[in-house]
């Protein structure tokens, strides 16, 4: 087989998707793909875009403005009409599944240059937009259960995550991730795009906008509880409703070599696992166990990973479950801070939190051998992939 590395991995900054706030709240997100896109070939001028064999770009929800969005937004970016692009949907993972449909195909030899990508705006796409529940799926679960915030708190409670805990992490998320900020190591991954400020002044947006610098415990402890009456989980410890987009130039390693090109990973495999959708945030649990029996791993054996922080209580009980840590701070658990902090626009965040342990590993963390990133996503769908360095 053969084997597939990252050349490199780009994305928007993350904004509220909020219609008075949020930062692109007047850019749509064809045009914000489309730079993303754009700036991939920029960035590598030594890669052909007619060389891609084919773009596989996943969003959770492709309906009214983020309709085939893959090919529009492609298209838009003037980039060659002969490559073919692919919506992939599978919620929240869709990106990472964009990935994995990538690697699959450079492995098996049907083409040796691929975009993966993945975005979302749930300004103008909400969350749910368009979408009927079949009567089957009503029969089979209880329809309450079933929105990701209910699905929060039933995790919190299966599995005893107290409410300070959830609060601590979202704690340490954002001060990571406003360290990392500051650090400027971001820089090297966002692709600045014009938005504007709460004034409406026209600026370029080269940061993620709902990163706190200070957050208090204090006021995280008065917030109400959205989901349930006297529930555990805030808007504090949920992930925001963002907009982002992201993209990734995945190549055979034979290939980049021959094009003289650096990477630092390989990807080493992928799996999907489905769970309960009403306990939809523990899937990392079954796609992680998948995938390290697979590899003949343990999680002891990983030195970094990037665990999407949908909500704190589905990230404490992955990583509860799986041993690889209780509480926050985690020393090698989204050590650029996470969703918590960096915002979730669905689709996008399993493409991206890729590109940022891709970023990771070339910049800060250049002792790690083995690495993993994973999701959860709606109706309990869940992916994961390892990767390894080689560069
Ligand atoms: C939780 C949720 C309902 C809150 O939505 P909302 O009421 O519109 O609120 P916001 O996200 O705008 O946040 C509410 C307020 O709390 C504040 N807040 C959030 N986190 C805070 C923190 N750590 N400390 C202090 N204040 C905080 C916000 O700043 C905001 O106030 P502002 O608008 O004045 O800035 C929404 O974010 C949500 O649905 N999240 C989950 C999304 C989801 O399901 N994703 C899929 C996962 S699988």
């Amino acid at each position: 087989m053969k084997e597939c590395v990252i050349i490199d991995g780009v994305r928007s900054a993350n904004v509220r998707a909020h219609a008075e706030k949020g930062w692109f709240r007047n850019v749509m997100p064809d045009v914000i793909l489309e730079k993303v896109y754009k700036a991939l070939f920029e960035r590598n001028p030594k890669v052909n875009p007619s060389d891609v064999e084919a773009v596989f770009c996943g969003t959770a929800n492709q309906s009214g403005s983020t309709n085939d969005i893959a090919r529009f937004g492609w298209l838009a970016a003037g980039l060659p009409e002969s490559v073919a692009a692919n919506g992939i949907g599978q919620q929240c993972p869709s990106g990472m599944s964009a990935i994995i449909h990538a690697a699959r195909a450079i492995m098996c030899g049907e083409g040796d240059t691929y975009v993966a990508a993945g975005v979302e705006d749930m300004q103008h796409v909400p969350m749910g937009n368009a979408m009927e529940f079949p009567a089957g799926l009503m029969d089979r679960y209880d329809i309450a259960e079933i929105p990701m915030g209910a699905t929060a708190e039933k995790v919190a409670d299966k599995y005893n995550i107290e409410r300070i805990d959830m609060e601590t992490m979202a704690l340490w998320s954002h001060r990571k991730a406003d360290e990392a900020t500051k650090n400027g190591n971001f820089r090297k991954e966002i692709v600045p795009i014009e938005g504007e400020d709460l004034e409406g002044n026209k600026f370029i947006v080269d940061k993620d906008q709902w990163v706190r610098g200070s957050v208090s415990m204090e006021k995280m402890a008065t917030m109400g509880t959205p989901f349930k009456e006297d529930g555990k989980v805030t808007a504090a410890t949920s992930s925001p409703l963002t907009t982002g987009a992201c993209a990734l130039l995945m190549m055979d390693r034979e290939k980049a070599d021959k094009l003289g090109l650096s990477y630092s990973v390989k990807y080493v495999g992928g799996a999907m696992a489905g769970n309960d959708p009403t306990l939809m945030g523990v899937g990392p649990i079954f796609s992680v166990t998948k995938l390290l029996d697979r590899a003949s791993l343990k999680p002891k054996d990983i030195d970094l990973w990037e665990l999407n922080e949908a909500f704190g209580s589905q990230s404490l009980a992955v990583v509860r479950e799986l041993g690889i840590a209780e509480n926050a701070p985690f020393d090698n658990i989204n050590i650029w801070g996470g969703a918590l902090a960096l915002g979730h626009p669905l689709g996008e965040s399993g493409a991206r939190i890729v590109v940022t342990l891709n970023n990771i590993l070339k910049t800060d963390r250049t002792d790690v051998k083995y690495a993993v990133a994973t999701l959860c996503g709606g109706f309990g769908n869940s992916s994961s992939t390892l990767w390894e360095r080689v560069g």
